[in-house]
């Protein structure tokens, strides 16, 4: 594989989305799609059987985490699994000391998810580690939302020209903040966020797009859309909501989704909590929820071998 010739240009860490140019956006995605069989599983490549991987997770995770360690074991990388519970963290050790101390045990490549901001400090401070952002608190989420590119793509064959819609706590949500980064290099036909006025104060005058508080409006005429849950855990204060009501007004139910293309996809990055989703939507045709679970993998097989290469 030309690896380097293909990413050569690419920065030393994926921080953040805007990391990235169009093209090299492009190119990983194009990159992802060789890590697929004919038969949708993934092929196995061992690539980099000298390599070690730290999984840092200092926040709960299903998808990003377990899609790392496959990706990296389908590379032929060896994983560290680190568990910040059972970690001298625990006995006051500090973040950076605990890197730098995986750094010097020969780490090649840490995936870090922390709720706080302090990937981009660790990365000037331990330059010889390459850093991938998988989960900055409510700021980024980069390989979400080449995952959520790659699967608009696989259905709509482009990113142009699309009227994407998306719906939910948009506040605290670093999926919504990536994919906009992302999207926002594509001609795409039109970007609306809606939900809550409380959850949506980020987006109620955005830079690109529009915020549109009914949902029926916001959905006319959509081709794809990405909805969220709420991130009870990232409140401040406590949430006095009326479930039923919230439902009524922001949950993708069928009728709601009528107002959508007939086409539409619908996404999800998942955890769903089926506040925010009706279960006939989620497991309806034009739900695209799963794949974006599988085209995980994949992206971080092209992240890695990017990164690692
Ligand atoms: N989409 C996402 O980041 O899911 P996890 O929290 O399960 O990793």
């Amino acid at each position: 594989m030309k690896l380097r010739l293909l990413f050569q240009q690419m920065a030393n860490n994926l921080l953040s989305i805007n990391d990235l140019s169009k093209k090299e956006i492009l190119e990983l995605i194009e990159f992802a799609n060789n890590f697929f069989n004919d038969e949708g599983s993934f092929r196995r490549e061992s690539l980099f059987p000298d390599k070690t991987i730290a999984n840092v997770f200092c926040e709960p995770s299903t998808r990003t985490k377990s899609s790392f360690a496959i990706a990296a074991k389908n590379l032929g990388c060896s994983v560290i699994d680190f568990n910040i519970e059972n970690s001298s963290v625990q006995k006051g050790e500090s973040i950076y000391e605990t890197i730098d101390a995986l750094n010097l045990m020969g780490i090649d490549l840490c995936v870090l998810r922390h709720p706080e901001s302090i990937i981009r400090e660790l990365a000037e401070t331990l330059p010889e580690m390459v850093f991938i952002n998988a989960g900055e608190g409510s700021i980024s989420h980069p390989t979400q939302a080449l995952l959520d590119l790659k699967t608009i793509i696989d259905h709509k064959d482009k990113l142009d020209d699309l009227n994407i819609v998306i719906i939910g706590d948009l506040d605290h949500s670093r999926v919504t903040s990536s994919f906009v980064e992302g999207i926002s290099n594509f001609d795409i036909g039109s970007l609306t966020f809606c939900g809550h006025p409380e959850m949506c104060t980020k987006y109620r005058d955005p830079k690109i797009g529009r915020y549109e508080a009914d949902m029926a409006t916001a959905l006319q005429d959509a081709d794809v859309v990405m909805t969220l849950r709420i991130q009870y855990e990232r409140f401040e204060k406590e949430l006095n909501l009326d479930l039923e009501t919230y439902k009524s007004e922001y949950q993708l139910s069928s009728e709601k989704l009528e107002n959508a293309k007939g086409d539409a996809i619908i996404m999800h990055p998942g955890p769903v909590n089926y506040i925010e989703i009706t279960e006939a939507v989620y497991d309806s045709e034009n739900s695209v929820i799963r794949q974006q679970i599988a085209n995980g993998v994949a992206i971080r097989m092209a992240v890695l071998s990017r990164f690692l290469g």
